[in-house]
């Protein structure tokens, strides 16, 4: 068994520094050690970066949203990944993303989903990120990849993303962890009936509960799909999780945050995951043990996401 790993060592999505360094301590900190002890051989693709990024020149239109904050980095960047994570999926390679902020999901979705044409998609999230340019307080990306996804941001109306095809549909995700949720964001996802578990619901049902209802909602059709878990740390306390450009309080504790992984990876469905808005300048370097003493180091949240990983390919100690 193979992961392919591709980092996206990218900031552009938000506003603040550090999320671009997450891909590089994720790796120095110890993941290629893990995914080794873990049995799994692995196929590095590098991070995408900025720099080396070939930024085309805009066809002579204007967009409707030809304003949007680093559209053209952020579309350049995506379609870059797009292609590594469709090519990862071809080979039949579990595939890992690690962000950079949440803005690169659209790219690494929709490459996963040309391969997998029934993808289903678990969005665990403080925040929906469904807002569109004009619904967004802050015209930050991040906070609009599932609005993208699901094409209520139209086709060829962000610079940068002429490649871009939204590709799902309301039924094929679920968001887990939701609260902080923007009122047009709320509407929105009343209004297209998208199946949401707010901390309200995972206190209330359980996260056992919310697995199990996640499960029943994906196999609705009678049918299994191949799933992915776009895993923005945000959804995670901040008590856990603190090193993450936008916290909220009362997010999954730490065995939850795992049990999730757990649970996917035993329907034997579970293909690709991104983990998303680490970053390394917002809290403190720690060191833990994982497994027979192998040392894992980096930022309490870079191990996290290190451990995080470990859950998804299948480690049974978290
Ligand atoms: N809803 C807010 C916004 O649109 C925050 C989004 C945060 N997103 C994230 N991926 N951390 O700006
Ligand atoms: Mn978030
Ligand atoms: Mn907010
Ligand atoms: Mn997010």
């Amino acid at each position: 068994n193979t992961v392919g790993i591709v980092g996206v060592s990218v900031k552009e999505g938000q506003n603040l520094p550090g999320v671009e360094l997450a891909p590089e301590k994720i790796r120095s900190g110890g993941l290629l050690e893990v995914i080794k002890s873990l049995n799994w051989d692995y196929s590095d693709k590098g991070d995408i970066k900025t720099e080396n990024i070939q930024i085309q020149e805009r066809p002579s239109k204007i967009y409707k949203f030809n304003d949007f904050k680093n559209a053209d980095v952020i579309g350049a960047v995506n379609e870059k990944l797009h292609n590594t994570t469709s090519e990862i999926a071809e080979l039949g390679q579990f595939c890992i993303t690690l962000g950079g902020d949440h803005g690169c999901a659209s790219g690494s979705i929709s490459g996963l989903k040309k391969v997998y044409k029934d993808l289903k998609v678990i969005w665990i999230d403080a925040h929906s990120d469904c807002n569109t340019p004009e619904t967004s307080p802050s015209g930050n990306y991040h906070g609009m990849p599932v609005a993208h996804l699901f094409g209520w941001i139209p086709d060829g109306s962000v610079p940068g993303f002429d490649w871009f095809k939204s590709c799902l549909q309301k039924e094929d995700i679920v968001i887990i962890g939701l609260r902080d949720v923007d009122k047009e964001e709320k509407t929105l996802l009343a209004k297209h009936g998208i199946k949401c578990f707010s901390m309200h619901d995972v206190v209330k049902y359980g996260i056992a509960g919310v697995m199990e209802k996640t499960f029943e909602y994906f196999r609705k059709d009678g049918v299994d799909h191949p799933i992915h878990i776009s895993y923005d740390v945000d959804g995670i306390d901040p008590t856990v999780a603190y090193g993450t450009g936008t916290k909220a309080r009362g997010g999954l504790l730490y065995r939850e945050a795992h049990y999730i992984l757990r649970e996917v990876v035993s329907t034997g469905l579970f293909v690709s995951m991104d983990v998303v808005e680490v970053n390394p300048l917002l809290d403190k370097e720690k060191e833990y043990f994982h497994g027979d003493n192998k040392l894992i180091k980096g930022t309490e949240t870079v191990c996290l996401a290190i451990e995080l990983c470990a859950s998804a390919l299948g480690d049974t100690l978290l």
